[in-house]
């Protein structure tokens, strides 16, 4: 009976590591490089509040529910999806989202790992001192002749996926458990030291009221869906990373308390991140709203004249590489898990090919920044098509599916026995909240997806 037995890739050694892989998945670009600059680019406040909503109304009640089915399978995403199918005696096709979460992650993490190769990059920048004493004229050139270079940006790429494939193919217990032990509480500390730090810098109260004072004038319906777009992305939802995550966690842990730890930690992350960001951006009268580049192209403008630059600087950089590291281990990892089972492939093996394919269709993001960057299909590069496509499209058809197969599919005596809810409020309130709410949510951003592109 699915739910009883154990994965065979292993399982965490307690509730504890699973929260802290589970929230180096959740915390990583998607908090510290996204976040500031979606809401930098949709007016702040309002834009923070709607996207803190959505993440209480359907990423928390989704993430439930995709940990759920991963417990409940015990297997890597795809078979996970036959395997529960099968046991209800449904169609196998529902394997197919399985499938669509093995492409997604693949897609994500080859355009992720050219993101977080910059970070690498800036982080020899700023131990090196070349943010010294630079203006914004001198930073704005230090990025646009950096991501001009096909060659540059495709070493540091490269080095990323080799770091990634290297932890990955240890395993759940030797790789993900102990790098996320390690990293993702550096990662706070750091967090903690960098708020106290923008606190001095004279701007805080004007970065905190950017933050969180809701002025719904300068929201717009797009913008609202947007926010509850990067509810996915940022909780990773929707692909299996979470399934796959919640497939070798132990059964006498409570799904609910653990996924609130996770939503709430990669939120005050993503708050931090902001906090952090926008009085440097206010202090030094740089652009809210200057897209992609924010990060890149403003902060070393005052990691270069503040006190303590070089130091602040090479530890944000550091922080932002180890965020991303440990999100780009998960979205490699659903397809890791199926080719040790169904091609009977060592780890190292399948993290070897895995990493390669991923790495080789990066080479078309890199590529997009330079040599490619006039060549257009829907009026967007390929680095921004494939942003687009991942995070508007298959991550909430993703989450849409998992919510449908979860409340109107699989059985309800399942979601009950594996919740352990009880049968009374707080489970109906799950139930409702992933049968009707989730889903037509979703169906909104779409419906808006359709409208921009003119169906
Ligand atoms: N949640 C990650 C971030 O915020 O950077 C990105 C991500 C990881 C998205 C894993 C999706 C995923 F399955």
């Amino acid at each position: 009976m699915p739910g009883n037995d154990v994965s065979i890739h292993g399982e965490w050694s307690s509730r504890w590591a699973f929260v802290l892989a589970a929230t180096g998945s959740a915390v990583g670009l998607g908090n510290i490089w996204k976040f500031p600059y979606i809401t930098g680019e949709n007016g702040g406040g309002a834009f923070v509040l709607v996207y803190l909503i959505s993440i209480g109304l359907i990423g928390i009640p989704i993430m439930m529910a995709e940990v759920m089915l991963g417990r409940r399978g015990r297997l890597s995403p795809i078979n996970t999806m036959r395997k529960l199918a099968k046991a209800g005696g449904h169609s196998r096709h529902w394997q197919w989202l399985g499938w669509a979460g093995v492409l997604t992650g693949f897609l994500i993490l080859s355009y992720y790992s050219v993101i977080a190769g910059w970070a690498l990059s800036y982080t020899v920048r700023a131990a090196t001192g070349e943010f010294t004493g630079a203006d914004a004229g001198t930073i704005k050139n230090i990025f646009t002749d950096f991501i001009s270079s096909p060659l540059a940006l495709l070493g540091w790429h490269t080095l990323f996926i080799v770091m990634t494939m290297v932890i990955v193919s240890r395993g759940v217990r030797g790789g993900l458990e102990k790098a996320v032990k390690l990293l993702m509480p550096a990662l706070f500390i750091l967090l903690v030291l960098l708020v106290g730090f923008a606190i001095n810098t004279g701007a805080f109260s004007r970065g905190v009221e950017f933050l969180f004072y809701p002025d719904f004038a300068r929201i717009g319906w797009n913008g609202i869906l947007i926010a509850m777009g990067h509810a996915f992305f940022t909780l990773s939802l929707g692909m299996g990373s979470i399934m796959v995550y919640g497939s070798y966690l132990p059964k006498n842990i409570s799904i609910a308390k653990t996924t609130f730890l996770i939503a709430g930690a990669d939120t005050l992350v993503a708050l931090m991140a902001g906090m952090v960001i926008f009085p440097i951006v206010f202090a030094n009268d740089l652009q809210a709203g200057s897209g992609p580049g924010l990060i890149f192209q403003t902060l070393p403008i005052a990691f270069g004249h503040m006190w303590g630059g070089l130091f602040f600087g090479t530890l944000f950089f550091i922080l932002l590489v180890f965020a991303a590291w440990t999100s780009a281990i998960s979205l490699i990892e659903p397809a890791v898990a199926w080719l040790v089972e169904n091609h009977n492939m060592t780890r190292r093996k399948a993290s070897v090919v895995a990493g390669f394919v991923t790495w080789f269709v990066g080479i078309g993001t890199v590529l997009s920044f330079n040599l490619a960057d006039n060549i257009r299909l829907f009026g967007k590069t390929f680095f921004d098509l494939l942003d687009y496509l991942t995070a508007n499209i298959l991550l909430p058809l993703g989450g849409l599916i998992m919510a449908i197969f979860a409340t109107w599919v699989l059985s309800t005596k399942s979601s009950v026995s594996e919740l352990e809810l009880g049968e009374g409020l707080k489970y109906s309130l799950w139930f409702y909240l992933v049968k009707f709410v989730a889903p037509i949510a979703v169906l909104v951003v779409f419906l808006n997806v359709i409208n921009v592109i003119n169906l």
